[in-house]
């Protein structure tokens, strides 16, 4: 079962990983999660985990030393290990990363704080052959930390795994997953009875029972909904 470590300054936002789907699947035994206080790995009275920027600037910087150990804990085993950084100067979280990502055995999730974690710790880890590095955002706005991040790829993830959604029809047509000319297509939209709503009336042809018609008109909207979120 693939096993996903978390390490976070904030453990309790992940409280969230007990509930629903991902709550599920973990009662299951379909996918193994733990978090981690990074706070643990600190040392000093104050149990500080960050320092001032090297160069100036505002904000605080995480400092390399708790992080290193909290990852080298995590990664006795002579597996591969796939170390995930959270930072908004991380490559874009997209379906195609999700479901790569649902393929790993061990992923560890790296929540920064602040103006992120000292860089140093993605160039040890790179440079370390039982590991790959992958430093991930998860769209172009700035978040508090990487605690909300590492929830929305972890629900996005987890879906995945085999055994995870009761029907797992629903994964194959579902938005972002087809991909036309290198853009990824959205689902058209859904609906269900009655079939009149507020003067509003199911679009005619999803009550023919013509499945070539119906399978033709979902596929013009569903085209027709990409293009319009340009
Ligand atoms: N940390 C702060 N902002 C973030 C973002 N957009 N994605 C991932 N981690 C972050």
């Amino acid at each position: 079962m693939p096993r996903y470590d978390i390490i976070s300054i904030f453990p309790d936002y992940f409280a969230a990983l007990d509930i629903s789907l991902v709550g599920k699947a973990r009662a299951a035994g379909l996918v193994d999660i733990a978090v981690h206080d990074l706070r643990d790995h600190a040392e000093g009275v104050h149990k500080s985990v960050d320092d001032t920027p090297y160069g100036g600037g505002a904000g605080m910087v995480m400092s390399p030393e708790p992080w290193g150990r909290g990852i080298d804990q995590l990664s006795q085993s002579s597996q591969l290990h796939d170390l995930v950084v959270l930072t908004p100067a991380g490559k874009k979280f997209n379906q195609k990363m999700a479901q790569e990502l649902s393929e790993c055995e061990h992923l560890i999730f790296a929540c920064g704080r602040y103006e992120g974690i000292d860089h140093r710790v993605t160039q040890f880890y790179m440079a370390q052959s039982n590991f790959r590095v992958h430093e991930v955002s998860i769209g172009d706005y700035v978040l508090n930390g990487g605690e909300v991040a590492t929830l929305v790829m972890l629900e996005a993830i987890i879906r995945l795994i085999p055994g995870v959604l009761g029907n797992p029809d629903s994964l194959v047509e579902e938005s972002h997953t087809l991909i036309v000319d290198g853009e990824s297509i959205v689902e058209y939209p859904s609906y269900t009875k009655p079939a009149s709503w507020r003067d509003l009336s199911v679009p005619e042809v999803l009550l023919s029972g013509n499945h070539g018609a119906i399978k033709a008109y979902r596929e013009a909207e569903a085209v027709k909904r990409t293009k319009s979120r340009e």
